[in-house]
């Protein structure tokens, strides 16, 4: 029976891994918050993997507030770039697999085409710079890994930008949403299954891998498709928000696409 360590549990993607883990029984996980383990502790790393014979640590565990990041970018590095670059180096010695989960957000948003795992990364903000800095030393310190880039994921856990619009559209007459921004919306627990999934497979590839779901839609559009998928008819809510402004900028069209066909 394979042993897979989940770090960051506490997350969305965390809990949902949790929710789809007796699907399958031939893998033993241990889900462990921050509380439980701190990506940056590396003495709490070294410990946690040395005293159990872990197979595989899926890295959900990371700072993903964009705009917080933009702000707070020292926190960010410290999570996504120094964590992760902790984690690789206890997974090298003690021969764990590691998956570690990344972002659409480490491309800048300026290929029509949309990006495959080998087009070159040239993140325009913290978020994606600290994320890909993890990439870097994941690739630097490991052999065989996997850096699984997702994007734009939601699902019932937690704060998200489905949550966030079911919630406004119970409470609010009119929500104003950007549609200058393109990518692929992802079920979090879809990705969960890629990567369970990917861990089951004997064939797997390593290296850099994209998932994503399987439309490509602006913001206001998702909105939209999350209003008329309510059946409240709240739809007309939904409006352009021709003057939406973030704090930290956003790629304009970061599609993921998964293989060059
Ligand atoms: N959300 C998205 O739209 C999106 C899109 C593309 C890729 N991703 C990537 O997918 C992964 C999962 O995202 P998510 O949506 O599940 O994020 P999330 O809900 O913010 O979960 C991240 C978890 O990491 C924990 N964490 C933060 N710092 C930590 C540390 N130093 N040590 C251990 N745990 C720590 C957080 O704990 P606290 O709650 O206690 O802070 C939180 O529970 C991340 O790598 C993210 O970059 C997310």
């Amino acid at each position: 029976m394979n042993r897979v360590l989940v770090t960051g549990a506490g997350g969305q993607l965390g809990q949902q891994l949790q929710e789809i883990s007796s699907a399958y029984p031939e893998l033993k996980f241990t889900f462990a918050s921050q509380a439980d383990l701190d990506i940056t502790d590396e003495e709490a790393l070294e410990s946690y993997l040395k005293n159990s014979a872990f197979d595989y640590c899926i890295n959900t565990a990371a700072f993903t507030d964009v705009d917080g990041a933009e702000r707070f970018a020292e926190q960010a590095f410290e999570v996504n770039a120094t964590g992760v670059k902790y984690l690789a180096m206890a997974c090298h010695k003690h021969h764990v697999t590691l998956i570690h989960i990344s972002t659409d957000y480490v491309f800048d948003g300026k290929k029509k085409e949309g990006y495959f795992p080998e087009d070159i990364a040239n993140p325009i903000n913290a978020y994606g710079a600290s994320k890909l800095q993890g990439e870097m030393y994941v690739r630097h310190i490991l052999e065989q890994y996997a850096i699984i880039r997702s994007s734009w994921l939601y699902s019932d856990y937690g704060k998200n930008f489905y949550t966030t619009i079911s919630k406004k559209l119970l409470e609010e007459k009119s929500i104003g949403v950007t549609n200058a921004q393109t990518g692929r919306p992802t079920h979090a627990k879809d990705l969960g299954k890629f990567i369970l999934d990917w861990i089951m497979d004997k064939q797997r590839q390593y290296g850099i891998i994209h998932f994503a779901g399987p439309e490509i839609m602006t913001w206001y559009e998702f909105a939209k498709k999350i209003a008329i998928e309510q059946g409240l008819g709240h739809e007309g809510k939904i409006v352009k928000d021709n003057n939406y402004r973030s704090f930290a900028p956003r790629p304009a069209h970061s599609v993921l696409r998964m293989h060059k066909a």
